[in-house]
């Protein structure tokens, strides 16, 4: 779900010379126009073409254009800081994800020659030491990661999550706000929940709304409190009730409360659109919200996700760090701009009798390509000049065959356009921050295709593979 979906007025964002570059489904509806037919229509072409005259009720400036909003002006007013701060949102988010890329390289060569270095004989302290370097650079690449989770609000990008862990992570982030006003907050979710499908960045957003709600509900009656987070699984879905001791919802309200706009902080301090968010958002994912009934004080929030489809708990990844078996006698290519990580995949492939290729610029990696033998690519995406992406299609003209030979190692399989590459190509993909055990297992599996046995080291689609040329390569 686009964050302007989320905004329960017709709304769309136009550029500077007013060519609407976004627009929700209410606005495809006020307008009467599919929201193709939206897209890239002058804002005053649309107004002299439609029966009814839409004036916007307010104008939102944002970072890249401006948000207009269309319906009664009273409801408008309130929304408006609900969207520039849903906006501010996107764009620091944008910002984050070129930070936590400068990191992720960063943290690949440091772990790339921790993990070099640990393939030593080294005296036990040494050893010991450096193991510390290596587990302090993973829990970085950790807090990376989960910034770049949490600045992404608005952007619809569902995987399958851990409730446990999602739990944790939204109570870490209001424990010291809860400290602060003396409510204890107790958890209460076992690890061998099923595992739920959907936008983290969105269902973060959901418990935080329902912690903060119970939060302003404690403090508006009394100087201390308590609030839980229950999790609980069955086979078809996972129950997650957020309870306070404050003054509870009484039973007339029990449904308006989710009604957009219902507030009742006489103060001003909210917009009544928290629990609204909420509902929309776990409806756009399947669930649903309820206050339970029957409490014998304070109001419990009772929210219901279905479990994924495939909901086995994934395999822990702090796996001892290892330098499992070599490839050998293989031709290797490797196309990186960053020299350090240049530098540890060169050594990751060197030895065994391998020939070892470096590119530091894609024009000069391709013009190599299209006429040598070749048994393995290792290539990330971005990078000035010929990028991965672009090295990749052309040689899907000049040489098909060598797709099958690229793992595209990258920091970067969040943004839109590279995760709709990685669908359309199917092509292996491991991630920054650089572990060498996984690059060597996917190159392995990638060198191993040939006798047909191989099997994709991570598999993003199910689209059609590319053509691929006959019997080459
Ligand atoms: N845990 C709770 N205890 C008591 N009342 C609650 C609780 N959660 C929600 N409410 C009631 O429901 C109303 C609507 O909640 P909602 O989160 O939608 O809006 P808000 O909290 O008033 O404003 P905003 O979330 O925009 O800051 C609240 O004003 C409050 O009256
Ligand atoms: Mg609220």
């Amino acid at each position: 779900m686009a964050w302007i979906e989320s905004i329960p007025l017709p709304a769309m964002r136009i550029d500077a010379r007013g060519r609407i570059v976004t627009a929700n489904r209410l606005a495809s509806k006020l307008f009467e126009r599919a929201p193709s037919a939206l897209l890239n229509a002058l804002l005053d072409d649309l107004r002299t073409t439609t029966s009814a005259v839409h004036a916007p009720a307010a104008e939102v400036p944002l970072a890249d254009g401006t948000l207009l909003l269309f319906s009664e002006g009273a409801l408008v007013k309130g929304l408006q800081q609900q969207v520039y701060h849903l906006s501010r949102l996107a764009s620091a988010g944008r910002l984050v994800a070129v930070v936590v890329h400068e990191i992720n390289n960063a943290l690949s060569g440091i772990l790339g020659y921790a993990q070099f270095l640990l393939a030593q004989p080294l005296p036990t302290e040494v050893h010991r030491d450096l193991e510390r370097v290596h587990e302090e650079a993973l829990r970085t690449a950790r807090v990376a990661q989960n910034l770049l989770r949490f600045s992404r609000g608005g952007r619809d990008d569902r995987a399958p999550l851990r409730v446990d862990e999602l739990i944790a992570r939204c109570a870490e982030l209001k424990r010291r706000d809860f400290a602060l006003r003396s409510i204890r907050l107790g958890v209460d979710a076992a690890g061998d929940l099923p595992m739920i499908e959907g936008d983290e960045a969105l269902l973060s957003q959901v418990l935080i709304n329902l912690l903060t709600n119970a939060q302003q509900g404690i403090s508006a009656v009394r100087e201390h409190g308590e609030v839980t987070i229950k999790a609980r699984g069955t086979r078809r879905r996972v129950v997650i009730e957020v309870s306070d001791d404050g003054p509870g919802i009484p039973e007339h309200l029990r449904d308006r409360v989710f009604e957009p706009f219902f507030t009742s902080r006489s103060d001003g301090s909210g917009t009544g659109l928290g629990l609204t968010l909420c509902r929309e958002i776990l409806r756009d994912h399947g669930g649903e919200i309820r206050v339970a009934r029957g409490r014998p004080r304070g109001a419990t929030l009772r929210v219901s996700l279905p479990v994924a489809i495939n909901s086995s708990l994934p395999v822990p990844t702090a796996s001892p760090p290892q330098i499992s078996a070599p490839i050998e006698r293989c031709r290797v290519v490797v196309v990186e701009d960053e020299p350090a990580l240049r530098e540890v995949i060169t050594r990751t492939f060197s030895g065994h009798e391998n020939h070892v290729i470096t590119f530091e610029h894609g024009d000069d990696a391709l013009r190599y390509l299209v006429r040598e033998h070749v048994d393995l690519v290792v290539s990330d995406i971005h990078r000035p000049g010929l990028d991965g992406i672009q090295l990749y299609e052309e040689l899907a003209r000049a040489r098909p065959a060598l797709l099958r030979r690229f793992v595209f190692v990258t920091g970067d399989a969040l943004s839109e356009e590279t995760a709709s590459f990685f669908r359309r190509s199917r092509a292996t993909v491991v991630r920054k921050p650089l572990r060498l055990d996984e690059l060597l297992r996917a190159a392995r599996s990638v060198i191993e295709q040939r006798s047909g046995q191989g099997e994709l080291f991570r598999e993003l689609s199910r689209e059609p593979e590319l053509e691929t040329e006959a019997g080459a390569s």
